[in-house]
C-alpha cells in the first residue's frame, strides 16, 4: 500500500513525494520567490527541484548538487552538479539554499544522527560563503544527538529561526526542518 503523498506525487508527475514537505513549509513560510536564485543540496531524484521551478519564474535559476543522478528535468535554468556536498567547492550566489541530504541509514540511530549533523553543518557552511545578505535557508536534520547544536548554530546566523515538521513528512521520520530567513550581515 502505497502511502498519499506518493500516490498524489505519482498522480501530479513528481518524482518524490518530499516535493510536498517543501511545499508545505514554503506555504507557511515564503522562502522561494519568483526570480530566485537557489542551491538544492541532495536534490536527487528531483522533486525540489520540480516544485522551486514552479516558484522561481523563467528569471531564477536553480543549481542541484547530490552524489546521486538526478531524473530527467527539461528546464534551461537548472543546471546539475554531481559531486558531494562535502568534498566541493562551490562558487556562486544564491537567494536561498536548500538542503533535503539525508545519509544513509545504517539503523544505529546515534551513528545516523551524527551523520545528519555534519550534513546539516556542511549545509550551513556553504551559507557562510554563498548566501545573499538577508538570504534564506532550509535544512533538513535528524532530531536528537547534536540537534541543539545545530539550531545554535542557526540562530548565529539567522534573524528568524523555526522549526517544522510537515505533514508529509513520515510521523515515525525523525527527521525536522530548520527555517533560517533573513541572513544577518558577516561579521568583519
Ligand atoms: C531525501 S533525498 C533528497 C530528495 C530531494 N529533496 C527530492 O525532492 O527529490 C536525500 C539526498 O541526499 C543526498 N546526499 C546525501 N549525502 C550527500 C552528500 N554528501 N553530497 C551530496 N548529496 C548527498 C542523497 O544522495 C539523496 O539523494
Amino acid at each position: 500500500m502505497k502511502d498519499f503523498y506518493t500516490r498524489k506525487s505519482r498522480e501530479e508527475g513528481y518524482y518524490a513525494r518530499s516535493v510536498y514537505k517543501l511545499k508545505q513549509i514554503n506555504k507557511k513560510y515564503n522562502l522561494i520567490k519568483t526570480g530566485d536564485k537557489v542551491l538544492d543540496l541532495g536534490c536527487s531524484p528531483g522533486g525540489w527541484v520540480q516544485a522551486s521551478l514552479e516558484l522561481i519564474g523563467n528569471k531564477g535559476f536553480i543549481i542541484g548538487i547530490d552524489i546521486n543522478n538526478v531524473k530527467e528535468i527539461k528546464a534551461q535554468n537548472f543546471q546539475f552538479i554531481k559531486a558531494d556536498v562535502e568534498e566541493i567547492k562551490i562558487d556562486g550566489t544564491f537567494n536561498i539554499i536548500l538542503s533535503d541530504m539525508a545519509p544513509k541509514t545504517t539503523g544505529d540511530r546515534a551513528l545516523d544522527q551524527e551523520r545528519s549533523f555534519d550534513l546539516a553543518m556542511a549545509a550551513l557552511k556553504i551559507c557562510d560563503t554563498n548566501l545573499v545578505k538577508k538570504g534564506n535557508f532550509l535544512c533538513k536534520i535528524f532530531q536528537g544527538g547534536k540537534y541543539p547544536e545545530f539550531l545554535k548554530e542557526v540562530k548565529k546566523r539567522f534573524e528568524f529561526v523555526k522549526t517544522m515538521k510537515p505533514e508529509a513528512s513520515k510521523s515515525k521520520s525523525k527527521e525536522m526542518y530548520v527555517i533560517g530567513k533573513c541572513m544577518k550581515p558577516k561579521k568583519e
